[in-house]
């Protein structure tokens, strides 16, 4: 089912720069395919094995039609958590210590695999997460970038192993980072393969194994990273697929006592479990990616039109359910009402729907707990402030199959506690401010520091701003996403705050080195 794609297409989150009729021809084409397979039963995978198991498995639905059944995923059970992390132990040993760049070899290979393949998988991430193309492609596209970028810093620290300082002449010291063994990589529905692809890589190239459990709302996606790494080459047992509820199965995973570290990337309050219940018996490292509740500040001097295509594009973009989404605005009072007026134009112009067919920008959300947590949003914006737009789960003709909400603006008082909790649907608070300092304090509130993004022509102010918000991924007059859209390499991806354990992010130049740790060696030689 693989497909061939011409070397010229290249989709980010931010740009398009290529030649679309070609780009929706194959997607068609890659659709009509994945329409074809899906429904099919799917296995674990454990140690190279595919191990089915007799009891319920997951369903896989699409948001966009609940009825369309995209696959049924046998489901693990303590007893195949056991035997996946067993397996990575005992395969971890060989794949750690092999020359490093055979694993850089290796994970190379994965990356070519998902760029030959990426009609396909993107195809798949529209269908099951309720992605617009481009989205579903800027997710197919990130990941192969995220594992070549994970590659070039193994490279670029030559396996990190370096002499060190000699006290006396008759000592040569070396410094080594060495993998830790087994790493639980726990993934998010929202960009099932960039994300997984992402954690997964970075722990793999230094020479960890890893037990992989997908989101049980994207199994599909976590079925294809499977067969990409085994198509790459890597041996049985470095990497193992298990799915499952997360509190059942993904709990289970981090907490069998084989493991020696967790890749997770999710809600806070999953994270900060993880967190507080993972190191017992020592400390063990915990590289979580929890969330955010981005701001977008619009300050007098702002291009306006920027401002409101920014925002609108990176808080409706993947109906909001990214972590680095824009979910709340300060805008400054003098601009308010033509700023909102624009904003409100461009969400009118929105193309909802079905986002696997061309030109459609917003699509579903992923489920019904996501309907009913934008449904309260709605019902207590309408008490503390005022619907600007939108409020309505969308159920008319086709919409009705699937889990369509409209993208909704509230004006509120900044004390609406809507400008604090994460919501992750497509719910954006507005308050006005009088200030830079007043913004930037607002923006400062939350538990979040992920993203954040401003306008202004004012450079003092810019520099301000990033001086003194506390995020770990700032932009500045981000039209094509205020605050969205970051790539390997290019922005790193640090979460502070309640929204990352590390201080060190993805997509950035220390994060292979995370999945290490560090022994010395002193030879004496006289
Ligand atoms: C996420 O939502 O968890 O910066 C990741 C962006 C993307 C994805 C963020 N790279 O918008």
């Amino acid at each position: 089912m693989a497909t061939s794609a011409p070397p010229q297409f290249k989709i980010t989150y931010t740009t398009a720069n290529v030649d679309l009729e070609q780009f929706h021809q194959h997607f068609d084409e890659a659709l009509a395919r994945v329409r074809g397979a899906s429904g099919k039963q799917y296995p674990l995978y454990i140690d190279g094995k595919a191990v089915p198991t007799p009891w319920a498995p997951l369903t896989d639905t699409s948001p966009i039609d609940t009825s369309w059944v995209l696959g049924t995923f046998a489901t693990a059970r303590p007893e195949q958590v056991d035997l996946a992390v067993t397996a990575a132990r005992r395969a971890q040993k060989d794949w750690g210590a092999r020359p490093w760049r055979e694993r850089v070899e290796a994970l190379r290979r994965a990356a070519a695999l998902i760029r030959e393949r990426k009609f396909e998988l993107a195809a798949i991430m529209s269908i099951e997460v309720g992605k617009s193309r481009l989205e579903a492609m800027g997710d197919a596209e990130e990941s192969a970038d995220l594992i070549d970028y994970y590659c070039s810093q193994m490279e670029a620290a030559e396996g990190y192993r370096r002499d060190m300082a000699r006290l006396t002449p008759i000592e040569r010291n070396t410094d080594i980072l060495r993998p830790y063994g087994v790493f639980a990589c726990i993934a998010p529905f929202n960009f099932p393969l960039a994300l997984s692809a992402g954690m997964s890589s970075a722990a793999l190239v230094a020479g960890n194994a890893v037990v992989y459990k997908p989101a049980e709302d994207t199994p599909w996606t976590g079925f294809k990273l499977y067969e990409i790494y085994r198509d790459a080459g890597l041996p049985n047992g470095v990497f193992n697929l298990l799915h499952g509820r997360g509190e059942l199965i993904g709990d289970a995973i981090w907490r069998h006592p084989g493991v020696d570290g967790v890749v997770f990337t999710g809600s806070k309050e999953v994270g900060m479990r993880i967190l507080h219940e993972f190191s017992t018996r020592y400390a063990r490292p915990c590289l979580l990616e929890m969330g955010g509740k981005n701001a977008a500040v619009i300050m007098e001097s702002a291009d306006l039109e920027a401002a409101a295509e920014g925002v609108t594009r990176s808080a409706f973009g993947l109906q909001n359910q990214k972590c680095s989404a824009t979910s709340r605005v300060y805008v400054h009072r003098a601009v308010a009402a033509p700023f909102v007026e624009l904003v409100l134009a461009k969400t009118r112009a929105l193309t909802i729907g079905d986002p696997s067919q061309r030109d459609v920008f917003f699509g579903p959300v992923i489920n019904a707990n996501a309907v009913t947590t934008f449904e309260a949003a709605v019902a207590q914006g309408a008490k503390d402030g005022k619907i600007l737009i939108g409020g309505q789960r969308l159920s008319q003709g086709a919409l009705g199959r699937g889990y369509f909400v409209e993208p909704t603006l509230l004006s509120l008082p900044l004390d609406s506690s809507l400008f604090l909790r994460e919501l992750f649907v497509p719910v954006i608070a507005v308050g006005e401010v009088g200030s830079l300092d007043e913004a930037i304090a607002e923006s400062n509130k939350t538990e979040f520091g992920l993203t954040a993004g401003i306008f202004s022509q004012r450079p003092d102010e810019v520099e301000r701003f990033f001086d003194q918000v506390e995020a770990g991924v700032c932009y500045a007059n981000k039209r094509s996403g205020a605050t969205t859209g970051a790539w390997p390499g290019a922005q790193p991806f640090c979460g502070w705050k309640g929204s990352g354990s590390t201080g060190k992010g993805g997509c950035g130049p220390y994060y292979v080195s995370q999945f290490m740790r560090e022994q010395s060696r002193t030879v004496i030689e006289g």
